[in-house]
């Protein structure tokens, strides 16, 4: 996942005038490119570097019930599982992803791993979800920024914010809008389209990307650091922490192939 990468190439506008909605997001991980990505992944890249650092920051409790959103094929839950943690749920609205997951989770006897099939924009379906009862929530490798809509991506927040316990950390990532001078540039060029009307008709929002590479199509909000401020504080998080991953740890040459730079975000429930 790399929206500055140029060998990702733009679907072309004109194709499909209807917008991006969850259910697109949904087809889209649910696509074979897709889940082969993230099964790949999820057997053999596990944790960056930079989130086991952040994790044993910001999670220190390896008791603690911790719930991971949107966890794909389950690099994360299973990487955690392997650091010691063992009261873990972890949720994900793509069906082919979390079979993955289960399936990964019994091949590394982990099967005590609660993974369920849900939409972080609306938990209250999952009747294991609907009590606020997490010490710790993670959204990792911007599956937030892949909800279509801020009032959506809000609506997640708050979703992650019930199902806490007050305190309770949330861990998640973004790529920056405008975090190089070549960045900053081409989205000067985007505002000038949307002015114009003249931006790909699908996307919802100026910030937003609908790409194709090696993952299959992916839809991305990118964020500017004002935007997750004024998000985390209107949906009662307390913002801890932010930093570029290339502050946090230096990668390995397979997660910087994997995913490109990304700023992490830590906050605390309110
Ligand atoms: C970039 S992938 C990351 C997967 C996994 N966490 C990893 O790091 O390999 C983002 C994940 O978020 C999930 N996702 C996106 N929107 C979601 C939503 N509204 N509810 C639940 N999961 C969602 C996607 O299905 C996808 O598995």
């Amino acid at each position: 996942m790399a929206p500055g990468d140029q060998r990702q190439r733009h679907v072309h506008r004109g194709v499909d005038p209807k917008k991006i909605t969850a259910e697109t997001v949904r087809a889209d991980f649910n696509d074979l490119l897709a889940v082969v990505h993230y099964t790949r992944a999820a057997h053999e890249l596990g944790l960056w570097a930079s989130e086991q650092a952040l994790i044993d920051r910001f999670f220190p409790d390896h008791r603690t019930p911790l719930l991971e959103a949107g966890c794909g094929a389950g690099r994360v839950t299973l990487g955690l599982w392997k650091l010691g943690y063992r009261n873990l749920t972890a949720f994900d609205f793509a069906e082919e992803l979390v079979d993955q997951a289960r399936s990964l989770a019994i091949e590394r006897r982990a099967a005590k791993i609660i993974f369920l099939h849900a939409d972080a924009t609306d938990l209250t379906t999952c009747h294991e979800l609907k009590e606020s009862s997490f010490g710790g929530a993670l959204f990792m490798f911007n599956g937030l920024m892949q909800i279509p809509g801020r009032e959506r991506r809000r609506g997640a927040l708050r979703e992650l914010h019930r199902a806490c316990t007050p305190g309770a950390p949330l861990l998640f990532t973004t790529h920056d809008r405008d975090s190089t001078p070549t960045e900053r540039a081409m989205w000067r060029l985007e505002a000038l389209r949307w002015t114009r009307g003249e931006q790909d008709p699908r996307l919802v929002e100026f910030g937003d990307r609908y790409f194709q590479d090696e993952a299959g199509r992916t839809f991305m909000h990118l964020p500017d650091r004002r935007e997750i401020l004024d998000d985390l504080a209107a949906t009662g998080w307390q913002h801890a922490f932010d930093a570029m991953r290339i502050e946090v740890a230096r990668e390995h040459h397979a997660v910087r192939e994997f995913s490109d730079e990304c700023r992490f975000w830590a906050a605390h429930r309110g």
